[in-house]
């Protein structure tokens, strides 16, 4: 078992694809870790896990927790924090918050969601020594709009610009989400840090999903997502049959008891 670091991920760039999931939990890190070169501990789990509106509901305390039994739960892949909204609206309380987390989760890294707008902080935290993934595209703790992005030529140039200010800042990695295939095979092929993708092709260097949606036990489906298994439907036969066994006395067997 060797660990992947962050100099095994950026040689990775050009040569092999890079594999990354969520996890928010000991169970699921313990089974991704043994496959991932990533695991992102997301702040997707605010809609996920929390059944919140949207992820500006997370608090870092919260997510503090998760990342540090994801971590606990690992041996192998590099984690990665998602700094929740609001905290790191600026340099110094981004480090503040970022050193919070890495001290008290010990993960081997944070992500940030934006481009030019964030490029400061991103330079000021990676010069302080705190590994930093960027998120270009689309941008769930601010973007107003769900749609696909890099359709249109004005916000196409601002994707690329923000994509190729990251990839320039001291930041590791990228995420690119849900743009259009030409953007990020263009953004993949001029930036020096690897991409990854979740709704944007094929060509990036790596891809990543939510956990939960690959698996089949979100409710929510976007064109993105390849379900590899039907857990809903998995565990609500599951669960019938439970109930039905309870009720019918079938449950607990003598394999269940103890005499
Ligand atoms: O929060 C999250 O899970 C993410 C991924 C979708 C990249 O940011």
């Amino acid at each position: 078992m060797t660990k992947i670091t962050i100099k095994k991920i950026l040689k990775k760039k050009n040569k092999s694809n890079i594999t990354c999931l969520t996890a928010y939990s000991k169970n699921i890190a313990q089974i991704i870790d043994k496959y991932c070169d990533i695991i992102l501990v997301g702040d997707s789990l605010a809609n996920v896990l929390y059944g919140m509106k949207n992820t500006k509901e997370i608090k870092l305390d919260t997510m503090i927790l998760h990342g540090r039994t994801v971590k606990n739960a690992t041996k192998r892949s590099l984690v990665v924090f998602d700094m929740p909204y609001n905290t790191y609206s600026n340099k110094f309380l981004a480090y503040k918050n970022a050193k919070k987390v890495m001290s008290l989760t010990k993960c081997d890294g944070i992500k940030l969601e934006g481009g030019k707008k964030i490029v400061n902080i991103i330079k000021y935290l990676t010069k302080k020594g705190i590994p930093v993934m960027g998120h270009v595209g689309l941008l769930p703790q601010t973007s107003s709009s769900f749609k696909v992005k890099g359709r249109k030529s004005l916000q196409r140039k601002h994707i690329f610009e923000d994509a190729m200010t990251i990839s320039k800042s001291g930041a590791f990695a990228m995420v690119i989400e849900c743009v259009v295939e030409s953007l990020a095979k263009i953004i993949t092929k001029n930036s020096s840090i690897p991409t990854i993708g979740i709704g944007a092709s094929k060509y990036c260097d790596g891809q990543i999903l939510v956990t939960d949606d690959m698996l089949g036990l979100s409710s929510y489906f976007p064109r993105f997502v390849k379900k590899y298994l039907d857990l809903n439907k998995l565990i609500d036969k599951s669960v019938k049959n439970y109930v039905k066994d309870v009720k019918m006395r079938k449950f607990p067997s003598w394999k269940n008891t103890y005499k």
